[in-house]
């Protein structure tokens, strides 16, 4: 599992991702941790099959004791099918989830874990001095779903929205914009379905100052590079499985 450190002043954010131990079917996916004094939060912990790199890759920045908050931006199983060996591995965290999927993560097994379900407002939580702003981003694609802001680092982990299916070991950022398209493109037409909430949720992305838009899939967007994102985004038409 690589480890990439995207942001360290003060506090710092990390990227999982591009391992080269990933068996071949299951869709490479990006994790994030912010580290903040002697707290630390997991974001998008990944699946069942990254559980042990992921364990192994954390241990170097934080101590086990430290990973006190997890955060799921929806249910499905590339994001958290591993809670339940989080549960075993770190009984007293606490895990911000969207509140509609309880029932539903808890189908993963968690009989230690903590589950505060995030309002559908959202809410901002609080890792040491760091303040993380949880931004609703429902039915993209997740009924429920938020991402996940950090107005000090201008970092916005932007779950599903920005992926972009490619082959693993890729580069970490989006470096030629245009030629990036063409991965991204099936990907958002098919597994975003609305335009009207993709529509409200750029509407609100845009108030706010973003250097890094870091996906869950893919690559980082970077500079001018994540106006282009929210650009294209706003013309593409989604939802592409419903016949016109
Ligand atoms: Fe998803
Ligand atoms: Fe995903």
């Amino acid at each position: 599992m690589k480890t990439t450190k995207i942001f360290d002043q003060g506090h710092q954010w990390f990227m999982f991702g591009r391992d080269p131990e990933k068996p071949e079917k299951i869709i490479d996916t990006n994790q994030y941790m912010v580290v903040s004094g002697e707290h630390a939060l997991l974001m998008d912990p990944g699946g069942i099959e990254v559980f042990a790199p992921m364990l192994g890759a954390i241990l170097h920045h934080a101590k086990i004791e430290e990973i006190t908050d997890l955060f799921a931006s929806h249910q499905d199983p590339d994001i958290i099918s591993s809670l339940g060996l989080w549960d075993q591995a770190l009984p007293h965290a606490t895990l911000h989830a969207p509140w509609i999927w309880e029932g539903f993560l808890r189908h993963f097994g968690m009989s230690n874990i903590e589950y505060d379900g995030i309002p559908d407002e959202g809410k901002t939580i609080d890792i040491e001095e760091t303040h993380l702003v949880l931004i609703p981003a429902h039915y993209l694609h997740a009924s429920g779903n938020f991402h996940v802001y950090d107005p000090e680092a201008k970092i916005l982990m932007s779950g599903d929205v920005g992926a972009a299916l490619e082959a693993s070991g890729t580069p970490l950022y989006v470096d030629n914009f245009e030629e990036h398209i063409p991965k991204m493109k099936m990907f958002h037409e098919r597994w975003m379905p609305s335009n009207r909430a993709k529509n409200d949720w750029i509407d609100r992305v845009r108030k706010l100052d973003i250097q890094y838009m870091a996906p869950q899939h893919g690559r980082i967007f970077k500079g001018d590079n994540v106006k282009r994102f929210l650009d294209w985004f706003e013309a593409l038409e989604v939802g592409n499985a419903i016949p016109k």
